[in-house]
């Protein structure tokens, strides 16, 4: 590595979530859950150059893993990230995250009318119309929202 280049350390355990689109790290660190009790080391890197992407994202934190539904709210801001988990500097587990059919509980509907809205909600729960461009529908009233409500309503 020469000196002009600064990189971002490889981790010994943790998680990286990799080939996040250029400038959206902050979005997906602002939905995992990071407690300012536990002393989790974090990198990011926004607009880091890649042989395969000309730029992108790139999150590592140190000692945690994610939870499903936590994989789940960045396939809808990320839908071509790549999870690795990383133990003892190897990568022992690596996938891409993929969209769910069915999104339960983590988006919330943009339609103030809707059941799932109400006094006592329902928990949300969307279908998958289309990847790209990003498409869910309510199961309950049938509003579709696009990627941009989507980020604007996750729960
Ligand atoms: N990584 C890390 N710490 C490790 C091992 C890997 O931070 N101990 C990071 C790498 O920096 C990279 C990601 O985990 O961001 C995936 O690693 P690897 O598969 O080795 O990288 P690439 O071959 O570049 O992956 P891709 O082709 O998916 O871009
Ligand atoms: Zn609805």
């Amino acid at each position: 590595m020469d000196e002009q280049t600064l990189k971002i350390s490889k981790i010994k355990d943790g998680t990286v979530i990799d080939h996040i689109p250029p400038g959206k790290a902050l979005r997906v660190l602002s939905i995992l859950r990071i407690d300012d009790h536990v002393e989790n080391s974090i990198s990011i890197g926004i607009r880091v150059t890649s042989r395969r992407l000309g730029t992108k994202d790139v999150i590592k934190i140190e000692n945690r893993d994610l939870e499903k539904f936590e994989v789940d709210k960045i396939s809808l801001i990320a839908p071509d990230a790549t999870i690795s988990i990383v133990s003892n500097y190897e990568i022992i587990e690596k996938f891409p995250v993929e969209l769910p059919q069915r999104i339960l509980g983590i988006v919330k509907c943009s339609n103030a009318n809707c059941i799932t809205n109400m006094k006592e909600p329902v928990q949300g729960e969307f279908s998958l119309l289309s990847k790209k461009p990003l498409l869910i529908r309510c199961n309950f009233c049938e509003r579709t929202m696009n990627e941009r409500e989507i980020t604007a309503s996750l729960i």
